[in-house]
C-alpha cells in the first residue's frame, strides 16, 4: 500500500445484511462488537431485525442447560424463519459453539459454527458457506487476543474493553474454561490504545473485561497498573471492571480505586457460598473468612463502594446449614445487589459427577427464593438512602416509556429516569434523585458536565 494510492479490499464475498442476537456474559456483548467491526471491515451492513438479515448470527451462552436450551430454541426458530425465505446464512457463535461443535449442524440447518476464537475468519467462513460448505471453527487459538481488531461498538457513550479472555480457576461447576480456554491477557499498550480511541469516538465510561478482570498480568503490568493507566487517558469520566476474583484482589487494587475518582466505586465480587465446606467443594480457592477481608479491605478504604456478588444455591451436598452461612453473609455484607442462581450441572466439569449428592429442585428453589427475599430488602433500603442525593449520571439515551425522558445510570450502575431530551446523551451529569420506583431511581439535572470527573457532595441533600 504505497503513499498516497487508495487502497480497496475486494469484497471476498458479496456485501451482506447481517443481525447478532447476543446472550451471556458481557464478554459475549464485546464479542457481536468484534464481528460487527469484522464484518464491517468486509463492507457488511448491521441490521436490527433477522427479518432483514442475509447472515443471522446467534451468539451463545452456556453457563447454565437452562441459558443453553433457550439458545437451541432461538436456533430452531431462525432455522424455520432461514427455510421459509431462503438465501439466508445461519450461524452459532459463542460459547455453545465450542460446546457443541459439529453437534449443531444436526440440531438444526445451520451452516456455520463459530467459536470464541474465530472470529477473525469469519469473512472467509461466509466466503466458503457461498460455495454450500457447512463450517465448524471451534478449536481455541492459545494466541488469538484480537488486538488488531476495531471492534463496531453499538453504544456511543459506554465502551467494551476486554483486557482478557478465558479463565484457569476451573471452579467445580463451570464450563467457562472448557468454552472460552485458557487465560490469555492483551498488551497493556493495546488496550489504552483502544481505550483512547473509544474517547475520541465518544465513550465517557469504559467497562475492562475479563473472566477474571483482576488476575491480568502482562509483562510488568498488573491490573491495579492498567487501572490506574486507564483511569488517566484524558477525557475518559469513568471505568469500571468486571469480574474481579476474591483470590485475586489485592489491597494494591484497593488502593488504586481508592486514589482516582475516575474510577467507579463498585465492585463485583462473586462469594459463591458462605460456607467453607461448600466452597471447598467448588474449588474457588478462597475461604469465607477470605472474602470477609476483602470486603473489610474495601469498605475500610472506600466506604461507599457498593459490592455486589454472585451466589449459587443447591450445589451437591449443600446442608441448610450450608445455606444459613450464606444468608448470614448476605445479611452482614449488605450487597448493593445480588445475583443468585440454582446449580446447573455442566457438561466436562467435575461437580458434574456429584449426583449422590444431588439437592432436589425444590429445596433450590426455596432457598433461592429466601435469598432473593433477603437481597430485596437490602437493595431497597440501599437504593431508598440514593433519594436525595446527588449522583453523576451518564445518560445513555431515551428512557423506555416516557417521552421527553431519558435514561442513564449512577457510578454504582443504577438506572436513573429524568427529564430531558437526546442532545444529554453520552454526558455525565450531576442529577437530583428525587424518586424510586421498583429498582428505577428519578431524578432531575442540577448542573452541567463541566469537566470529565465531577466532584460531588458527600452529604445527602433533602
Ligand atoms: N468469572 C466470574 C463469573 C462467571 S459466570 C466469576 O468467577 O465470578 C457468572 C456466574 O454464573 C458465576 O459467578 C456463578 O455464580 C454462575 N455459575 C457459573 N456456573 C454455574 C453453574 N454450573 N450453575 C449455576 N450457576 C453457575
Ligand atoms: Fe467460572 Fe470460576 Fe472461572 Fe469464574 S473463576 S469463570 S466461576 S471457573
Ligand atoms: Fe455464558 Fe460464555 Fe459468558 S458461558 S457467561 S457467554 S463466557
Amino acid at each position: 500500500m504505497g503513499d498516497g494510492v487508495l487502497y480497496i479490499r475486494p469484497f471476498m464475498s458479496t456485501p451482506k445484511r447481517y443481525y447478532i442476537e447476543t446472550y451471556g456474559c458481557q464478554m459475549n456483548v464485546a464479542d457481536a462488537e468484534l464481528m460487527g467491526g469484522v464484518l464491517r471491515r468486509e463492507g457488511h451492513v448491521r441490521v436490527d431485525d433477522p427479518a432483514e438479515a442475509e447472515v443471522v448470527i446467534v451468539n451463545t451462552c452456556a453457563i447454565r442447560d437452562h441459558a443453553e436450551q433457550r439458545v437451541i430454541g432461538r436456533i430452531g426458530q431462525l432455522n424455520r424463519h432461514k427455510l421459509e425465505r431462503g438465501g439466508v446464512r445461519l450461524g452459532v457463535a459463542g460459547c455453545v459453539a465450542k460446546e457443541l461443535g459439529k453437534e449443531l449442524l444436526e440440531l438444526a440447518h445451520v451452516d456455520f459454527v463459530i467459536g470464541p476464537d474465530g472470529y477473525r475468519h469469519l469473512p472467509e467462513v461466509l466466503e466458503r458457506v457461498d460455495t454450500g460448505e457447512r463450517v465448524v471453527l471451534d478449536r481455541f487459538n492459545r494466541s488469538e487476543n484480537y488486538e488488531d481488531l476495531e471492534p463496531y461498538r453499538l453504544e456511543r457513550g459506554a465502551a467494551w474493553i476486554t483486557i482478557m479472555r478465558g479463565c484457569d480457576k476451573f471452579c467445580s461447576y463451570c464450563i467457562v474454561p472448557f468454552t472460552r480456554g485458557r487465560e490469555k491477557c492483551r498488551s497493556a499498550a493495546g488496550i489504552l490504545e483502544e481505550v483512547r480511541r473509544a474517547v475520541d469516538d465518544g465513550a465517557k465510561e469504559v467497562t475492562l473485561l475479563g473472566q477474571n478482570v483482576n488476575s491480568y498480568c502482562a509483562g510488568e503490568w498488573e491490573f491495579p497498573d492498567l487501572l490506574a493507566a486507564v483511569a488517566r487517558v484524558e477525557g475518559l469520566g469513568r471505568v469500571r471492571f468486571t469480574t474481579s476474583h476474591p483470590w485475586d484482589f489485592t489491597q494494591r487494587l484497593v488502593d488504586t480505586i481508592a486514589a482516582d475518582p475516575v474510577i467507579c466505586r463498585h465492585v463485583h465480587l462473586p462469594v459463591q457460598s458462605g460456607s467453607d465446606r461448600v466452597l471447598a467443594a467448588m474449588r474457588r480457592e478462597h475461604t469465607v473468612a477470605w472474602y470477609r477481608e476483602r470486603v473489610a479491605m474495601l469498605r475500610e478504604s472506600i466506604p461507599d463502594c457498593a459490592i455486589s456478588t454472585d451466589v449459587i444455591v443447591g450445589f451437591p451436598g449443600e446442608t441448610e446449614d450450608d445455606f444459613q452461612a450464606t444468608l448470614e453473609l448476605m445479611s452482614e455484607v449488605r450487597y448493593n445487589s445480588a445475583y443468585v442462581f440454582i446449580y446447573s450441572p455442566r457438561p466436562h466439569t467435575p461437580a458434574a459427577a456429584l449426583i449422590e449428592d444431588h439437592i432436589s429442585h425444590d429445596v433450590a428453589v426455596d432457598r433461592l427464593e429466601r435469598l432473593n427475599e433477603i437481597q430485596r430488602g437490602i437493595g431497597a433500603r440501599y437504593l431508598l438512602d440514593k433519594v436525595g442525593t446527588i449522583q453523576g449520571v451518564l445518560v445513555q439515551g431515551e428512557a423506555r416509556r416516557g417521552e421527553g425522558r431519558m435514561s442513564g445510570w449512577t457510578e454504582q450502575r443504577e438506572t436513573v429516569v429524568l427529564d430531558g431530551g437526546p442532545e444529554l446523551t453520552g454526558q455525565i451529569l450531576p442529577v437530583r434523585v428525587t424518586g424510586l420506583s421498583g429498582i428505577t431511581l428519578h431524578g432531575e439535572v442540577v448542573g452541567h458536565a463541566t469537566s470529565a470527573v465531577m466532584e460531588l457532595p458527600l452529604l445527602a441533600i433533602s
